[in-house]
């Protein structure tokens, strides 16, 4: 089997067939997914428990429905009425769920690391649904489905990640994803919030929208993520927009076939016109959450098929 790993943390452990090997199954489960009968049985006996520390609409709805449609016993866990509420640790958390004997865990959470220090206290497959700044894996692998559906192919293309890179898991995870797959990669934004050292990562970094847009195939764009910010970022909304908000004048600028995405939630008139957002001609925003479903069921099931073999070899724990 190409998939060799036992938790989801992160793209950067990941080879590009075990990446590869997840899109595959995927697209048969975009297949399932638009069928009345939407069951299989993957997870069938497996309990799901999804531990959301921030907030979350999309990742935590997809979350759910991926490990129901397989069969799995999903559980959410109110985070806000837990006993982390009552001063209990991360760790003590999740040593109680462990208990349990739960089989798959999701977890998001504020502080990077968190979710892969959590994987080594628990014996049950951990996925990674956003940690801080660090990396929201499976995002970026529905990104790359919904990119290789529309564009045909998933190397030598021109992507540009605009906005908020600073503070994004989201262009971490796509950029080590797609710098994996053979992509040249642009980051663009305000000096503030695209850090020169991300050239590391082997992006071209601009400070320019029209610049940055010039002939590229994708134009990837981000939230401004206020939450995480502690300073002064940028001007105002306004001027951002202005700059940097994708509205048709700058998006004519990229290929006159280049797809527009984000990962969602969208701030309208901030770094992105509604209009282009609901524009079926040039916008996947849709297909990148239909994509998120299948995706999710293709890495819980590749985790599965991984957590079934290492325990048939390995003596029962009581
Ligand atoms: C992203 C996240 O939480 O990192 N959202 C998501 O999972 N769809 C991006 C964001 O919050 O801007």
């Amino acid at each position: 089997m190409s998939f060799r790993q036992k938790h989801l943390l992160g793209i950067e452990p990941l080879h590009p067939e075990e990446i590869t090997a997840i899109l595959d199954l995927a697209d048969q489960y975009v297949d399932l997914n638009r069928r009345d009968m939407k069951h299989a049985d993957a997870l069938t006996g497996l309990t799901q428990i999804n531990m959301f520390f921030e907030n979350s609409t999309r990742t935590q709805a997809s979350f759910e429905l991926a490990g129901k449609r397989l069969g799995a016993d999903v559980m959410n866990m109110a985070m806000q009425a837990s006993s982390i509420k009552k001063g209990e640790t991360l760790i003590d958390t999740a040593m109680t769920l462990n208990a349990m004997h739960p089989d798959l865990l999701v977890v998001r959470h504020p502080h990077s690391g968190a979710v892969d220090l959590l994987s080594q206290k628990v014996n049950c497959a951990v996925l990674n649904a956003g940690d801080g700044r660090h990396e929201h894996p499976t995002q970026a692998l529905l990104d790359a489905l919904t990119i290789r559906r529309a564009k045909g192919r998933l190397h030598r293309l021109n992507i540009a990640i605009c906005g908020d890179v600073a503070h994004s898991r989201v262009a971490r995870s796509n950029l080590i994803l797609l710098g994996k797959m053979e992509n040249r990669i642009r980051l663009v934004g305000p000096p503030t919030l695209v850090p020169s050292q991300l050239a590391e990562f082997g992006a071209e970094i601009y400070e320019d929208m029209t610049e940055g847009l010039k002939d590229v195939d994708v134009v990837m764009m981000l939230r401004l993520q206020k939450e995480r910010m502690d300073g002064g970022f940028i001007p105002s909304e306004r001027e951002y927009y202005h700059r940097y908000g994708l509205d048709a004048e700058k998006l004519s600028h990229a290929k006159p076939d280049a797809i527009v995405m984000h990962p969602g939630p969208m701030n309208r008139g901030v770094e992105i016109d509604g209009e282009i957002a609901d524009d079926i001609n040039r916008s996947v925003i849709q297909e990148q959450v239909e994509m998120g479903v299948a995706v999710r069921m293709a890495a819980m099931d590749l985790l599965a098929r991984n957590l079934r073999a290492t325990r048939a070899n390995a003596p029962v724990e009581v």
